[in-house]
């Protein structure tokens, strides 16, 4: 039985290294541990820091990175930074949104996959660079990248 999502944000809040725990920090492990800040956590992470349900709403809200949805069985993540902007991520993410039927960043209707922009992976000097699901791939080219989408991604969720 899968297990209970209250418990699933009880472990991530309490199982944080650091000796401060703060509003922000169980968002982090909220995120990390469910892939999103599902509404359950909001409440949890306010009695938890010892404020109120709006502050928690306020914080999360802020930064664009957190989602309140589940995310999509796949995550791409495209760099556009400078460097890699200047090696084809454009063209890059074109090929990628056109595949996906998508406009912009966010997830395909079948929950596929979802797809983010990164203005910076930390691995400039290998751009383009892109992740799929957590893991970096260097020197990405559209070629590469849609047959990853199109065979490796599709045959692993078959
Ligand atoms: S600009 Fe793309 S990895 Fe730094």
């Amino acid at each position: 039985m899968a297990e209970d999502i209250k418990s699933q944000i009880q472990r991530a809040i309490n199982s944080q290294p650091q000796k401060t725990v703060t509003m922000l920090s169980c968002l982090l492990a909220v995120h990390d541990e469910c892939g999103f800040i599902p509404t359950e956590a909001i409440e949890i992470i306010a009695s938890k820091n010892d404020t109120s349900i709006n502050d928690v709403w306020a914080v999360a809200s802020f930064y664009t990175n957190f989602r309140f949805t589940p995310p999509a069985k796949n995550i791409i993540e495209i760099c556009w930074g400078p460097t890699c902007h200047l090696m084809g991520a454009q063209q890059i993410l074109s090929a990628v949104q056109d595949n996906l039927s998508l406009e912009s960043e966010g997830d395909t209707e079948d929950g596929f996959v979802s797809l983010k922009y990164n203005t910076c992976i930390g691995a400039c000097s290998q751009a383009p660079v892109i992740t799929i699901n957590h893991h970096p791939v260097h020197s990405i080219s559209t070629d590469k990248i849609l047959e990853k989408i199109n065979k490796e991604l599709k045959r692993k969720n078959d």
